[in-house]
């Protein structure tokens, strides 16, 4: 019998290939185009996961992408932990950013390139790699179940559906997921908390035409700087959101609670320059680990309208669009969210344009619990793997299944995430150091471990 730690010496090169054939796939689930390449990567999560050792192992059809889903049950007395992740990602544009292309990845300096490096194929890999060394090593403690979904990336609107239809087979003590990030490998952490989300996108209509701008404007409103003027006015001088109600279910921290989260370690300075920014931006009164923690912000994703093209275009647009996100803390609901926002925005365009407030897909906050068994587990784990405990702090991202497994399955998540902030998610140059990947394979058996005993 080995030691996670020798398995993972003896095994790297192959756990570092099998990862690398996994992210060759660009599946890219925001755009049809790669409904193939979805299949195929479902197919090969599927295969791999049978390899390491799962029964019952099925790509299951849904209205969308297909869910992975495979199990191993050493007994039913025992506990079950169910690993959620998912095998979809981000578009990779802006294309010509990247230094290597997104879906040929590329080590350098230590760390893995590609699109969905750390999120999520590199990260839910580390549980199918961890499986394959309990498996043959004995050291299965817990029964195990995998759900791998296709769609998270873009707002998992199949998967309610698929756990309410399959209650039964999901049904489990705790939910594992590392799809979140951790302060560093000298500090590791446990995120304790994920933001909620309401998406909308916003069209502003003036003339019935694109006019010519010398012959009609002036005087008659331009929709770009109407939605420029809209826009700006959503957040007041002190950066608060001016959508009436917007605040009224915010759970506000105590001072003890504030102080805390303020503890981990943080430089802005590092922050600044890693960004390229010679200032941070933000709600007054709050911290950047609070703004982006335990804050609700509201973001435009995409603004457009009018003549983006080469040269120039005397025009006056008929139409300008944005789409924005609003990340929502506990206690808000995004339906609520959703309605406020469009009331409000209604309300505020001027008479000279129409507003139509479209709602995109929604999520709800989560806190996860610091006093359950599986939260000591994974603090247990982490400690002995990284030899120093770990910080509990509040991610900025969001899940929205965490909150619907909740709701549907009476269950709590623990987010045993190790990736970083700085690993690009969702921008170009995605990666994921090797050493994380490697450590997280080392954490994930000696999570299990620690919480069947606890669970005795
Ligand atoms: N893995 C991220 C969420 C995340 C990232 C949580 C970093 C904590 C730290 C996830 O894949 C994601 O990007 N979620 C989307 C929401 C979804 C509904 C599109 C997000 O947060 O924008
Ligand atoms: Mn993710
Ligand atoms: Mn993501």
């Amino acid at each position: 019998m080995l030691t996670i730690k020798e398995y993972v010496q003896s095994n790297k090169d192959r756990f570092l290939e099998e990862l690398f054939a996994l992210l060759r796939f660009p599946s890219i689930s925001a755009d049809s185009k790669y409904k193939e390449d979805i299949v195929k990567t479902a197919n090969f999560v599927a295969d791999k996961l049978k390899e390491a050792g799962a029964d019952q192992v099925e790509v299951c059809p849904t209205a969308g992408n297909p869910i992975v889903y495979g199990e191993k049950i050493i007994d039913p007395s025992l506990p079950t932990v169910l690993v959620y992740g998912h095998y979809d990602v981000q578009p990779a544009d802006p294309l010509e950013l990247w230094d290597t292309p997104p879906f040929e990845p590329t080590v350098r300096d230590g760390k893995i390139y590609a699109r969905g490096a750390a999120d999520d194929k590199g990260q839910f890999y580390m549980h199918v790699k961890a499986f394959e060394y309990m498996m043959k090593n004995n050291a299965l403690t817990c029964n195990i179940k995998f759900m791998i979904e296709g769609e998270e990336e873009v707002g998992s609107a199949n998967l309610g559906a698929f756990v309410k239809e399959n209650k039964e087979r999901l049904k489990n003590d705790v939910i594992v997921i590392s799809d979140t990030s951790m302060i560093s490998l000298e500090q590791p952490s446990l995120e304790t908390g994920l933001r909620g989300l309401s998406y909308v996108e916003v069209e502003v209509t003036g003339p019935n035409r694109d006019l010519h701008s010398g012959v009609y404007g002036g005087a008659v409103a331009n929709p770009a700087t109407i939605l420029a003027k809209l826009i700006a006015s959503l957040h007041d001088e002190n950066n608060h959101i001016t959508i009436p109600g917007f605040y009224d279910d915010v759970a506000e921290l105590s001072e003890e609670e504030r102080e805390a989260l303020n503890k981990a370690p943080f430089d802005i300075e590092e922050y600044k320059a890693d960004l390229g920014i010679d200032e941070v931006w933000g709600e007054k009164d709050y911290t950047t680990i609070e703004r982006t923690g335990i804050r609700p912000t509201l973001e435009v994703n995409g603004i457009w309208g009018g003549y983006i093209g080469e040269g120039a275009k005397t025009v006056l647009p008929a139409k300008a669009h944005a789409k924005i996100s609003m990340r929502l803390v506990p206690n808000q609901d995004s339906e609520k969210i959703t309605h406020l926002f469009k009331k409000h925005f209604e309300a505020i365009a001027p008479p000279y344009v129409n507003v139509i407030v479209s709602p995109h897909h929604g999520g709800e906050p989560v806190v996860t619990p610091t006093d359950s068994i599986a939260y000591q587990a994974a603090e247990k784990a982490l400690e002995e793997a990284f030899s120093k405990k770990p910080i509990p702090t509040r991610g900025g991202g969001s899940i929205p299944i965490v909150a619907l497994f909740e709701k549907e399955l009476n269950v709590k998540t623990v987010l045993l995430g190790f990736g970083l902030d700085s690993d690009n998610l969702h921008s170009p140059n995605e990666k994921y150091d090797i050493a994380n990947y490697l450590k997280g394979i080392e954490t994930i058996p000696l999570f299990f471990k620690y919480y069947a005993e606890l669970s005795k």
